[in-house]
């Protein structure tokens, strides 16, 4: 016979509706209804037809191709890490999770209607780096599937690192960074530029979790705080790799497309290091005061 289940919703304790990633789900509600289906993507087609280069059309492919696969991958991916969270009674946790995964559907959907409306249906994996398939390929599957078997807070916190604060913290973030720098400037691409704005705030929030995920941990399990700082600063390598990567291969293309790897390096280690110094805090912490964590704390801006 196993233990009577407890409810929490009816239990004294109730759903906390003041602590941080319950405040993330009700953002989610209001901010993550965007519809990929919405997007106008006729200028887009037009623009890829008779704007762009061919060179400058191969690093906006690149780039696209590598936010194609990484929003498919953290879409397969998640499920383990719920379900660890749902067995640990984690009502409010889930709750704000069930937004994740459905948003994560949606950026895979936005890069494949946009894909298919510009005309580029073939193959696009010979775009996906060394480094990059080490890490979409092997490492994000390795971390997520751990976790159907091993629900210690170490693997929990090592899946964390890899899905949250590298695949989305460094390598979206610097892509967007990237969109931004090529596209916004010229003014083309305007449906591309409109997904890429909804998709960057809805990781806000997703990254905002990890963190607080992250703090969580540390928190409740001070002596694993080491091991997560010695595993940051392994995901801090691979995302420096895969942005010198894409760079080296961006560099072939016509000099206002060129990208900066510098700049862009640089633009990563300052959102890392202000994550970073957020954990480093989290070690001095009740869990308490990590669940009362602001939303400004952790770069959920809006
Ligand atoms: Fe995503
Ligand atoms: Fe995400």
């Amino acid at each position: 016979m196993s233990e009577e289940r407890v409810i929490i919703s009816t239990s004294e304790q109730g759903i906390n509706m003041n602590i941080l990633p319950y405040r993330l789900y009700q953002k989610a509600k209001r901010l993550g209804i965007w519809n990929p289906e919405d997007i106008d993507f006729s200028q887009d087609k037009i623009d890829w037809e008779t704007k762009l280069e061919p060179e400058q059309k191969e690093g906006i492919l690149r780039l696209i191709s590598m936010f194609q696969a990484g929003e498919e991958a953290v879409t397969l991916d998640l499920l383990p890490l719920i379900n660890v969270i749902a067995k640990e009674g984690r009502l409010e946790e889930e709750m704000f999770l069930t937004t994740f995964l459905w948003e994560e559907s949606k950026h895979t959907e936005f890069f494949r209607l946009l894909l298919n409306a510009i005309g580029e249906t073939g193959d696009l994996s010979h775009y996906h780096t060394g480094t990059y398939k080490k890490i979409f390929y092997e490492i994000l599957p390795e971390a997520m599937g751990r976790l159907e078997h091993d629900h210690s807070p170490k693997a929990v916190a090592e899946a964390a690192i890899i899905y949250n604060m590298l695949v989305e913290g460094i390598l979206a973030e610097t892509g967007y960074y990237s969109f931004h720098r090529s596209l916004s400037d010229l003014g083309l691409m305007p449906g591309l530029m409109e997904g890429i704005n909804y998709t960057k705030r809805d990781e806000s929030r997703h990254i905002g979790y990890g963190t607080y995920l992250l703090q969580r941990i540390i928190s409740e399990n001070p002596e694993l705080y080491d091991h997560i700082m010695n595993k940051m600063m392994e995901a801090a390598v691979l995302g420096n790799q895969v942005v010198s990567e894409g760079a080296e291969a961006t560099a072939e293309g016509s000099a206002e497309f060129e990208t900066d790897a510098e700049d862009t390096k640089k633009f990563a280690e300052t959102q890392f290091r202000a994550r970073l110094s957020v954990l480093q805090r989290a070690k001095d912490k009740h869990v308490d005061d990590i669940y009362a964590t602001k939303e400004e704390e952790i770069g959920v801006v809006d």
